[in-house]
Parts: C-alpha cells; sequence; structure tokens
C-alpha cells in the first residue's frame, strides 16, 4: 500500500498556534518535507520544531529566492519525485506550510502534481497569517457586508490603486521592497494614517507600527498592512 501525503498548514510563527490535528499527523508521518532557502533556513521548520521528532525522515525542498523565477516548476517536480519515492515505500509524508496550505502557500503546486500522479493528498488548513495580524492589532478585519481584500505588494502601482481604492478593508501582503511604493499609494488614497505595519506577527519579535514609523529598506518577508476605510472594522 502506498502512503498519504498531509499539507500542514502550521500557522503564522507561534507553534502553539498548530492544530491539534497537525500535531497529530506530525506525529504519526514518518517524513517531514518543508520549503526552505538555499541555506536550508525554513519557517515552517522552525514553527513546527516542537512537534517533529529526532527520529523523522527530513526532506528539505530547496527553494532558491534568486532566481526571481515563481513558482519554479522545475524545483516542485523534483520535489513530487521525492516524495513519491517515499510514498511507493509506504511512509506517509508531512508537507509543512507556513500559515495556511491553500493562502498563496507553495504546498499548492506539490498538490496538484502528487494528485496528479494518483496520490492521496489531504490538506490541513492552518491559522492565517491575516487573522493573526488582526489578533495582534486588536483590531477586526472586516464586519457586516464589507469587502475586504487581499492585495499581494508586488502588483503593478495602478493595480494596487484600482484595487485599494474599491474595497473597505485590505491585507497588503509580500512586502518587503515594495512598501514605499505600496505606502505612497495607501497616501495617495487618504488610507495611510489609518493603516497598521505589522511584521513577525504570533513570533517573539513581532511588532506593529504606523505606516511612516517604517524604514523602508528593512521591512522583512514577513510583513504585511491592514487597512479599513473607517480605521477599524464594525465602527
Ligand atoms: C506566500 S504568503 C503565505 C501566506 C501563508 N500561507 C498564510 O496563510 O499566512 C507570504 C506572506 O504572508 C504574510 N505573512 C506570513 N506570515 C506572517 C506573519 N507571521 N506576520 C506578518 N505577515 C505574515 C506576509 O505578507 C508574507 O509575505
Amino acid at each position: 500500500m502506498t502512503g498519504r501525503v498531509f499539507g500542514i498548514g502550521v500557522g503564522p510563527g507561534d507553534p502553539e498556534l498548530i492544530t491539534v490535528k497537525a500535531a497529530r499527523l506530525l506525529d504519526a508521518c514518518s517524513v517531514v518535507a518543508y520549503p526552505a532557502t538555499e541555506d536550508g533556513a525554513s519557517m515552517a521548520r522552525s514553527i513546527a520544531a516542537p512537534y517533529v521528532a529526532a527520529n523523522k525522515i527530513e526532506l528539505p525542498i530547496n527553494i532558491p529566492i534568486a532566481t526571481g523565477r515563481f513558482p519554479d516548476a522545475a524545483i516542485y517536480a523534483a520535489a513530487a519525485d521525492r516524495i513519491g519515492a517515499h510514498l511507493h515505500d509506504s511512509h506517509d509524508v508531512a508537507v509543512l506550510c507556513e500559515g495556511d496550505p491553500f493562502f498563496y502557500g507553495s504546498f499548492m503546486y506539490l498538490y496538484g502534481l502528487l494528485a496528479e500522479s494518483g496520490h492521496v493528498v489531504e490538506v490541513v488548513p492552518g491559522v492565517s497569517s491575516l487573522m493573526a495580524c488582526a489578533a495582534m492589532l486588536g483590531h477586526p478585519l472586516a464586519a457586516k457586508n464589507e469587502v475586504m481584500t487581499v492585495v499581494p505588494a508586488p502588483l503593478p502601482t495602478d493595480a494596487l490603486r484600482q484595487r485599494l481604492s474599491s474595497t473597505d478593508a485590505a491585507a497588503i501582503i509580500k512586502l518587503g521592497r515594495h512598501f514605499a511604493r505600496v505606502r505612497d499609494v495607501l497616501d495617495e488614497l487618504g488610507l495611510a494614517e489609518r493603516a497598521r505595519y505589522i511584521q513577525h506577527a504570533t513570533m517573539q519579535e513581532q511588532k506593529s507600527l504606523p505606516l511612516r514609523a517604517v524604514e523602508p529598506d528593512k521591512v522583512p518577508y514577513f510583513s504585511m498592512i491592514l487597512t479599513h476605510r473607517q480605521g477599524v472594522a464594525g465602527q
């Protein structure tokens, strides 16, 4: 009998935000795969650390961030082959994913490849960074019939302007080097004063700042901006 694959959302950072189901499956699976940078650092693996026993077979999926190509089909195809070999050996495989696997998570590419090859693949939802950031701020995201939009910061400036001007609330993700451009659009739309910037939510080094206090060249990958036309939903 071949093994099964579980795409496991490990939540936004705090290991206590891993679900009971995710913890149980991490204990049960003999192989644990996870995305990692070229030097081996993996946020998903470090979040899940308290739940990964020393006897697991570990399978880092090294994803170079410098190539500028995303997603890199060859890397995911090779990772799917490596996972497939363990499945044929009857191992169950847990694939870790920061936050939720199907919310901008890299696991979706593996999901497609593994399911197409006839493997049994199950997704275990995780606490997403949006929910973590709202909870950290103590600001509800959206209420009643308000429209909330998730806006990736790498979008062209015109698209950012259009999306942000036509929604009640927004989460602007993948900020990094795009922070200053996003801040300028929010300024132009009169939304900057009410927006909040959050980095590393639920991690030890978490912090939130008004936009004017953020140093654009120090914005890390794990950061986002939450905005609401009224400042906070439900008011
Ligand atoms: C590729 S998306 C993955 C989202 C993830 N699957 C989730 O459910 O939260 C990565 C983006 O999510 C946001 N993010 C993830 N974790 C975060 C955290 N702990 N604090 C702030 N933003 C975070 C950042 O905007 C980051 O660039």
